[in-house]
């Protein structure tokens, strides 16, 4: 990996800066906040200038909000060293609606399946929106073209739409910490609230989950909630191409092992050493979170006690817990329970040599953290949710004489790269006890094995590569995206087609029906012309020098009612009929109706197993339509219907499976669109082309034609026109600027 930023500047953006400023008798202290996302970034922004030998001249920024939300600190109070701080201020009642409420009341347990304690208010959401918006007014005002704005956590959610509304060329990137639900949990949140936070997280160029299953799993809210298409892994937004992908944060390895021969952790193991005699250490240490497991650890610790007596006096659990969001009720209550779980397991077992849980509410310096990783015996990692759970693999960078075993849930996004730990289930106490006495009865031999393929592993992805990784895909995705803004039409394109549909003397313009003209409607009979749009068709074809002709899918009947008085061409049912300037309805195609039959059973059967989805018989084809179904169930469904059709296609030459935007369409007859459109060209030269749509068989027509045509596809899609349209509006404003 190339340690490059390939941007001016990072701008960090998180709802905590990495320190509290502590106030002593000489001026500010600072003190690290608790969390992964800190350690992770603080890691990454102290080495940043470092490792990359000077290649990277500015600063780094980091923006977020002050635990002294009162105080005014001084610059010179934060100064840092590593990077320019920006507090950020909101009101302390602001504070608790959208950091207590929003984000800690509803999103954190939703998120961590815990949805019976979400919490869903209006004015939670409200304060989402406006703390969001307060973030982006900070940020807009200190960036600089050149940035790279990276948008940490689930607080912010919304800011990547926001600041590309205010500042559409930014470069930004956003990382979710915390786990992203399936469907069905993100579905409970309120239709808009989902909506906002899609569409906000959809401002950003690249969004980074910590596993494939979160990745995927936002992929599909997006697929449901927009019905954006998305292909490997690249959203097809209406305006640009947004990648979704898997990035497991790493940790800083070496400082970790390194740390283990450090004096200072020298010293305080030697604490800890007198403390335990001859006793095996179990360890543990998360901040207080229910999504932490932490009492169905105590219950499985007991169990522990219970079904293995033989470690009775034997071993100590030192149970820390670091304080955090204590001003939460949940929280709080948490709090008590363990204690009173503590209290109560303590009182079952100790005698007066002997207590079997040592529990500690507080925070621990680094160097205790290092010398307790180091010294015990089990280290116990048992979230019944987690993002990743960087605890997890810095216990294993921290097993220099490889002793400790590591116990790990497998509900924590760290399992699927540790997998050489015991993995278990934190809700069975019973797989809990047998897993501690495996790990204390497991050989060195054995557990070395285990330890030296998670070490090379986490070593290799750490801190580092994950950043430096996360970098160059965000360059790569505004690669691709300005490759695409080069086709997309543009003012200086739009000139140009206006000055040579000017200077042209004979020109023809072929114009696809539905997501060309009109957007998409629930139901095909809803989609109708507008009046302006009808207005600009009118005035384009009230030109003599114009030959329009509307391409469709569509019955004749519907298009003539929709174009009913204008001087056009109509092809409907993909070329089945034809309707000339001023003349009747014609077709070359005698009309059969027996086909039908074979088909029309079996797309039946496709309506009956996919709810949503309907049939419409036309005269030439029969269309399935599923624009109203769940599109993973469909997708599963289709590959079967197209093996189905297959078979009754090999019999029969005549039959043809045309696919279209969210219907499948099977046709009878030697007749598609090029021809019918090409039969309007015969023995007449025209010295304009220009040919419009949104559907992979407008395709077709794009390849068919002249070189010198001008072909667009509507809609961010990968295409074989020469240009795209960001949207139908946007055509239709080049139609607009054409026809006058
Ligand atoms: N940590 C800390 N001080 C402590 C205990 C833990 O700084 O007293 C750090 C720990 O080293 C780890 C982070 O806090 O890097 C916890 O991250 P994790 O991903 O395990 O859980 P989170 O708190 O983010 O849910
Ligand atoms: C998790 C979240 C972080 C958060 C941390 C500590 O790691 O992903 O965004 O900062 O917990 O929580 P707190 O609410 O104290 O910031």
């Amino acid at each position: 990996m190339d340690n490059q930023l390939y941007f001016e500047r990072l701008v960090i953006v998180a709802y905590r800066l990495p320190y509290k400023f502590t106030k002593t008798k000489t001026g500010y202290k600072a003190v690290q906040n608790s969390g992964g996302l800190v350690s992770a970034i603080l890691a990454l922004s102290e080495k940043f200038n470092e490792n990359n030998n000077n290649k990277i001249k500015n600063k780094i920024v980091w923006a977020g909000i002050s635990d002294q939300l009162q105080e005014n600190l001084s610059p010179k109070d934060i100064y840092n060293e590593h990077f320019d701080i920006i507090p950020i201020t909101i009101s302390p009642q602001l504070n608790e609606l959208f950091y207590g409420g929003f984000c800690n009341d509803l999103i954190w347990p939703l998120f961590h399946y815990f949805p019976s304690y979400s919490v869903f208010k209006s004015e939670y959401f409200n304060a989402y929106e406006e703390a969001n918006s307060k973030f982006c007014d900070e940020i807009v005002k200190i960036i600089k073209p050149g940035d790279l704005i990276w948008v940490h956590d689930y607080h912010l959610m919304l800011l990547p739409e926001m600041i590309r509304n205010k500042v559409p060329g930014a470069n930004t990137c956003f990382f979710l910490h915390i786990p992203f639900p399936s469907f069905e949990i993100f579905r409970l949140l309120p239709r808009h609230w989902r909506e906002s936070i899609i569409n906000g997280m959809l401002g950003a160029d690249l969004i980074g989950f910590h596993t494939h299953d979160y990745t995927q799993h936002f992929i599909q809210s997006v697929k449901r909630t927009t019905g954006f298409e998305c292909r490997q892994n690249i959203i097809y937004t209406p305006n640009k191409l947004v990648k979704a992908d898997a990035f497991p944060i790493g940790i800083d390895f070496d400082k970790f092992h390194d740390s283990c021969l450090n004096s200072n952790v020298f010293i305080e193991k030697q604490k800890i050493k007198r403390h335990l005699s001859s006793q095996k250490l179990i360890f543990s240490v998360d901040r207080l979170d229910y999504s932490k497991g932490l009492l169905l650890r105590l219950k499985g610790y007991e169990t522990f006690l219970e079904k293995y007596p033989k470690w009775q006096t034997k071993v100590v659990f030192n149970m820390v817990v670091v304080p955090s969001r204590d001003n939460i009720t949940k929280y709080k209550k948490l709090k008590k329970e363990i204690e009173y779980s503590v209290g109560r397991i303590n009182g079952k077992y100790s005698s007066l040599e002997w207590r079997p849980i040592i529990y500690q509410y507080k925070s621990l310096n680094f160097n205790e953290m290092i010398a307790l990783y180091d010294l015990s015996d089990v280290g116990l990692i048992t979230p019944l949710r987690d993002g990743m759970n960087l605890v997890a693999k810095e216990y294993i960078a921290c097993q220099i004489e490889n002793k400790g075993v590591l116990i790990l849930s497998e509900m924590a996004g760290a399992a699927s790269e540790l997998n050489e730990a015991i993995l278990i289930n934190p809700s069975d106490n019973i797989e809990m006890a047998d897993a501690i006495n495996s790990a204390l009865e497991m050989t060195p031999e054995e557990n070395k094995q285990r330890l030296e393929s998670m070490q090379k592993r986490i070593s290799s992805y750490n801190v580092f590569t994950w950043a430096f990784d996360f970098f160059k895909q965000t360059s790569e995705i505004k690669e691709q995206q300005n490759k695409m803004n080069i086709r997309f039409i543009n003012k200086g394109t739009s000139d140009q087609f206006i000055s040579a549909y000017q200077k042209a003397k004979h020109r023809i313009l072929f114009l696809d029906y539905d997501g060309t003209l009109v957007s998409f409607a629930k139901y095909p009979e809803l989609a109708t012309m507008d009046k302006n749009t009808l207005k600009i068709i009118r005035d384009l074809s009230d030109d003599s020098k114009n030959k329009i002709v509307i391409i469709s899918g569509r019955e004749k009947d519907f298009l003539e009612k929709q174009f009913n008085g204008v001087n056009i061409t109509l092809i409907a049912e993909h070329g089945y009929f034809i309707k000339k300037t001023g003349e009747n309805w014609e077709t070359a195609i005698p009309t059969v109706e027996y086909w039908k039959e074979d088909v029309i059973p079996i797309l039946s059967e496709y309506v009956n197993r996919c709810s949503g989805t309907f049939i419409e018989e036309k005269t030439g084809s029969i269309a399935w339509h599923y624009r109203n179904a769940d599109s993973d169930y469909v997708q599963l469904r289709l590959h079967e219907l197209r093996d189905n059709l297959a078979e009754i296609i090999r019999h029969k030459t005549n039959f043809e499976i045309l696919e279209g935007n969210k219907v499948l369409e099977v046709k009878c007859g030697k007749y598609d669109t090029v021809q019918t459109a090409f039969s309007l060209m015969k023995n007449e030269s025209f010295d304009f082309i220009l040919a419009a749509g949104d559907d992979s068989s407008d395709e077709f027509l794009f390849k068919a034609l002249p070189d010198s045509a001008i072909t667009i596809r509507v809609g961010l899609i990968p295409t074989i026109a020469k240009y795209n349209a960001t949207n139908f509006s946007n055509l239709l404003n080049l139609l607009k600027s054409l026809s006058e």
